[in-house]
């Protein structure tokens, strides 16, 4: 399905859809079995690297897939939205519509406010007459990953809001108020350090930047991305058992359950789950250094990620149980 009722639902109930990133089969099983135990909706996004990693045909049977399992656990009606996460070009949106993606993201924030207008409505009009919904966006996010760079963050500007939404139709609009991606949102200079614990606190997000976009677009569904909260408890167990992450900082998750509260019916997380695989990998291999199936270890890193996006479905973006039917 889309994203369209999904999102009306989310914003008028005060809660946020979560989106998850997956690349792999233990990903979208732990995303699906979440998902149904807590009989949440769910977004489940592939990006361009996830498509050049695993295959762009091999990601969308296994979200055909995801759909067909989620009934198999006994949920009868699942709300399963396949989107794509930071479509770069109008040809790789298209190429997703073509493939039966329900939803995409056409990210131009990096271009002139006026190119990222043309090139986000050429993708809503061709999306549309398909019934794909499509997230644009405004506002540059910092943070290095593999197709998404950027060195500095510049804040979504409210005076650009209705112009923007207004011109490229788009259905949803994802913000810069302070998110950034990766396991390393801040600079150690940019925060505050907890006197107790020497662990690094981050500053605030701009819900002012929030309030005014949501006073100049009223009910208008809003996506953060860039929300993971970088669990300290798994940044432990990864540095523990040889890793070396030392000061990832991420979102406090009160941050995130107060935004979900408003228009912001999206959130964005990919690295919680990438940090939750790898300590459990890390620590099982650690304990066990004679195993070499692959299944002995990634069997304990599934269930790290179920729980990490239960824990994130009940406790911070508030969308289980609203399935409209189950
Ligand atoms: O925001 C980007 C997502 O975390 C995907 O990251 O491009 O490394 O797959 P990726
Ligand atoms: P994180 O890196 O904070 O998980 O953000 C993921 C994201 O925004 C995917 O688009
Ligand atoms: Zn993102």
């Amino acid at each position: 399905m889309n994203t369209r009722e999904m999102f009306k639902r989310a914003v008028a109930g005060g809660y946020a859809i979560p989106a998850f990133n997956f690349n792999t089969m233990e990903q979208m099983q732990a995303i699906v079995q979440a998902a149904v135990e807590t009989k949440s909706p769910v977004i489940m996004q592939v990006s361009k690297g996830a498509r050049n990693y695993a295959n762009a045909t091999i990601l969308r049977y296994m979200a055909e897939g995801a759909v067909a399992y989620a009934k198999e656990l006994g949920c009868e009606h699942p709300e399963i939205v396949l989107h794509l996460d930071h479509g770069d070009s109008f040809e790789l949106c298209k190429d997703c519509i073509d493939m039966g993606f329900s939803s995409v993201m056409y990210d131009g924030s990096s271009l002139p406010y006026e190119e990222n207008i043309r090139i986000s409505r050429q993708v809503v009009e061709y999306a549309h007459k398909y019934d794909v919904t499509v997230e644009c966006e405004l506002g540059v996010l910092a943070g290095v990953e593999d197709e998404v760079v950027a060195e500095e963050s510049h804040y979504t500007k409210p005076e650009e809001v209705i112009d923007f939404a207004t011109r490229t139709g788009c259905d949803s609009l994802a913000i810069s108020i302070g998110t950034s991606h990766g396991a390393y949102k801040f600079k150690p200079e940019q925060c505050t350090r907890d006197p107790k614990t020497g662990k690094l606190v981050p500053p605030p997000l701009a819900f002012d930047v929030l309030a005014e976009i949501e006073k100049k677009l009223p009910g208008f569904p809003i996506v953060l991305h860039g929300s993971s909260s970088v669990p300290q408890d798994e940044v432990d167990t990864i540095n523990k058992f040889g890793g070396n992450l030392p000061d990832a900082v991420g979102i406090p998750e009160e941050q995130l359950r107060k935004a979900s509260k408003s228009a912001v019916c999206k959130i964005n997380i990919d690295s919680d789950s990438r940090l939750a695989m790898t300590a459990a990998i890390r620590q099982y291999l650690a304990e066990h250094p004679d195993h070499f199936d692959p299944r002995q270890y990634l069997k304990p890193a599934r269930e790290n990620m179920k729980k990490m996006y239960i824990h994130k479905i009940v406790n911070v973006l508030g969308s289980d149980g609203k399935l409209a039917q189950c």
